[in-house]
């Protein structure tokens, strides 16, 4: 890790994020964006529509890749993930959505997807800046606490502490989905740069992924050992 940036709110936790991001873009307008959802990326997802909108910030030339998708959702339904990052990105900038990749949580055949998936990191190039949260657990993407870390995207069963926190976004605890697909940890360690956001209510595990053991019981452990780190931390929720 290389800097740990603490801030008071979610909002300036957005707009940190969010000039890190763009200086990458304006860099290099055909950037490879590795991209997350769930709470904590909303305010930088937000600050990023402002740029294109007030400060003309192109994205027709970025090309992204999400980290992970609900198996047995489709692209429409209100809590997939091409849903969350249309609605809380896409649809705000002025993006091609064939550049926009999230995995296919209806295919058929997952290990093939999952394949498929590893086949179009590789064809872009690899992933120029990946974006992240941390889970209850310390997953990053989906890759639960386990014995190893994994190296490649794979369709893998969600947590119990994972299905808990994700039911807030679903009526009810039972209609969460069990599995999801994920990047793996060797293709998110292989991302030339690295922004992970998290608010207070991850301080405990942050610290411990941060500080404590390497270890794949906690899976941003990883992160201890990636070169360009930015950790920004919101004391706000
Ligand atoms: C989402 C993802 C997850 C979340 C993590 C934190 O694409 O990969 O690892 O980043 O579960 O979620 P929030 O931000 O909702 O607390």
């Amino acid at each position: 890790m290389n800097e740990f940036v603490t801030v008071k709110t979610i909002d300036e936790m957005g707009m940190i994020a969010a000039a890190i991001f763009e200086s990458e873009i304006r860099k290099k307008p055909d950037i490879v964006l590795g991209l997350a959802t769930g709470s904590s990326p909303i305010s930088l997802y937000k600050e990023l529509a402002k740029l294109h909108q007030e400060d003309e910030l192109d994205f027709s030339k970025v090309r992204t890749v999400n980290l992970d998708e609900y198996v047995g959702l489709n692209g429409e339904h209100p809590q997939s993930y091409r849903r969350f990052m249309n609605e809380n990105l896409f649809d705000h900038i002025n993006i091609d959505k064939k550049n926009t990749h999230v995995p296919n949580g209806m295919a058929n055949d997952l290990a093939q997807e999952c394949k498929r998936y590893d086949d179009l990191i590789e064809e872009l190039g690899g992933i120029d800046v990946q974006l992240l949260g941390i889970g209850p657990n310390g997953h990053i993407g989906f890759n639960e606490p386990s014995d190893e870390f994994s190296n490649c995207t794979q369709a893998v069963p969600l947590a119990k502490a994972t299905i808990d926190a994700n039911a807030r976004f679903f009526e009810d605890e039972s209609e969460v989905p069990r599995e999801a697909i994920t990047l793996d940890i060797k293709h998110i360690m292989h991302a030339r740069k690295i922004v992970l956001i998290a608010t207070a209510n991850k301080e405990e595990i942050l610290k411990k992924a941060l500080f404590g053991n390497i270890t794949p019981r906690v899976p941003a452990s990883a992160l201890q050992l990636h070169r360009e780190v930015t950790v920004i931390f919101s004391e706000g929720e």
